[in-house]
């Protein structure tokens, strides 16, 4: 059976303000009991939402990585082994086969708020 999208809603969860996150750097924040590491990029003031754990490192280390960008994507490279992900799609791009969750992220005011979508 398929996910029925007509009863899908958005949940846009407050998780910090703007000001909370130095532009170009990261922060980790507990949302519903996940890492999610929230990044702003100086260049653009766009905020980006993957898991914080690195999945080839195998710890919660992605919210201190360095942002940057390559041909125009967005991407952090983990402190561990400097595996760079792509911040839009969650894609590792020295490993294909590694894949984070990527969550949509929204300024509200001054409020960084994450979408975890849910069936309601
Ligand atoms: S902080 Fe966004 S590209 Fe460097």
């Amino acid at each position: 059976m398929g996910i029925d999208i007509g009863k899908m809603r958005d949940i846009w969860i407050s998780v910090c303000l703007q000001d909370d996150i130095v532009p170009g750097t990261g922060v980790c924040a507990l949302v519903e009991g996940r890492q999610v590491a929230l990044f702003r990029c100086r260049q653009t003031n766009q905020f980006y939402g993957i898991d914080n754990y690195d999945p080839v490192g195998g710890a919660n280390v992605l919210s201190r990585g360095i942002i940057g960008s390559i041909e125009g994507a967005p991407v952090v490279a983990s402190p561990l082994y400097k595996h760079q992900f792509d911040l839009n799609t969650g894609s590792c791009l020295q490993a294909p086969e590694y894949q984070l969750t990527t969550y949509l992220v929204r300024t509200q005011g001054a409020e960084v708020q994450l979408c975890m979508n849910t069936l309601g």
